[in-house]
């Protein structure tokens, strides 16, 4: 396969960082995106493999199509991949104390970035040989507790447009869109990969008597990340891919 140009947005974190370097090592362009200067580039350095570090807020829409211009800019004509990382997590007792503000702000990190990227970025996965969208929801979301409502609720919306995106790659190019020329093979696909909780080096670490069962390692989830590009998008649009054990 040649080499793909990959966004991963959220790319600060743990994951970010171990997804990139996957993506990287696979031989893959990748731009690493996040809020904060200083961190979207430590992460970049430490991911290894070129990564082009971003500075973009993913809750502004215009920030995101700027976003855009910029790697077009950059001599990108189109994308190939979006990983798409911003979670956040705001916890409460039970329902009576879910506050507006942790609904808000949990709408903002899990919803509104994964809109926008999906948004400004659709046509062009679209029209990738291989275009890939992927989110990391949480088991919470099929299965929510009182005390993480906003949070499970916020990651259900996620999901649920995640999966309109794959309604949109399947419409496409299934030739159900009117257009006799619309190719008929799917080739762009959009998957939302399920855990528990993350765990990384660090984690394991700082805490060696914990046996973080349950967990997903941020290289799984890295792993999962590469082997989106090396399986038909067929196989993979609409699939929720458990990753927790
Ligand atoms: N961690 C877990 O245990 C767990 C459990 C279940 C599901 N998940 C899901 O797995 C994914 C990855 O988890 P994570 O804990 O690594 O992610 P995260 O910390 O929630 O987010 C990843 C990165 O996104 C960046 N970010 C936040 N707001 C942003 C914005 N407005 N614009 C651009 N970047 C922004 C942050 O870096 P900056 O602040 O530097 O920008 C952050 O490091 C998330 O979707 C999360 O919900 C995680």
């Amino acid at each position: 396969m040649s080499t793909l140009t990959i966004l991963v947005t959220g790319g600060s974190s743990a994951s970010g960082i171990a997804v990139t370097r996957a993506l990287g090592a696979a031989g893959h362009r990748v731009f690493t995106v996040g809020s904060d200067d200083v961190r979207i580039k430590a992460a970049a350095s430490e991911a290894g493999h070129g990564a082009t570090p971003l500075l973009c807020n993913l809750t502004s829409l215009e920030s995101v199509q700027e976003l855009a211009a910029t790697v077009n800019g950059l001599g990108v004509e189109g994308i190939d991949g979006v990983i798409h990382l911003v979670g956040g997590w705001r916890g409460a007792k039970g329902i009576e104390d879910q506050t507006d503000e942790d609904w808000e702000a949990m709408e903002r990190s899990a919803v509104t970035t994964l809109r926008n990227v999906s948004r400004v970025f659709y046509s062009q996965l679209e029209a990738s040989p291989h275009g890939r969208l992927a989110m990391v929801s949480s088991t919470t979301a099929a299965a929510p507790t009182a005390a993480a409502a906003s949070y499970a609720a916020a990651k259900a919306a996620a999901e649920a447009w995640t999966l309109a995106v794959a309604d949109g790659f399947s419409r496409a190019q299934s030739g159900n869109t009117g257009n006799p020329d619309a190719p008929t093979e799917q080739h762009s696909a959009a998957v939302i990969f399920v855990v528990k909780a993350l765990v990384d080096a660090a984690m394991r670490k700082a805490h060696p008597e914990r046996r973080f069962p349950g967990f997903t390692d941020v290289e799984e989830v890295a792993a999962a990340a590469v082997g989106l590009f090396e399986q038909p998008a067929a196989a993979l649009n609409g699939q929720r891919i458990l990753l927790a054990t």
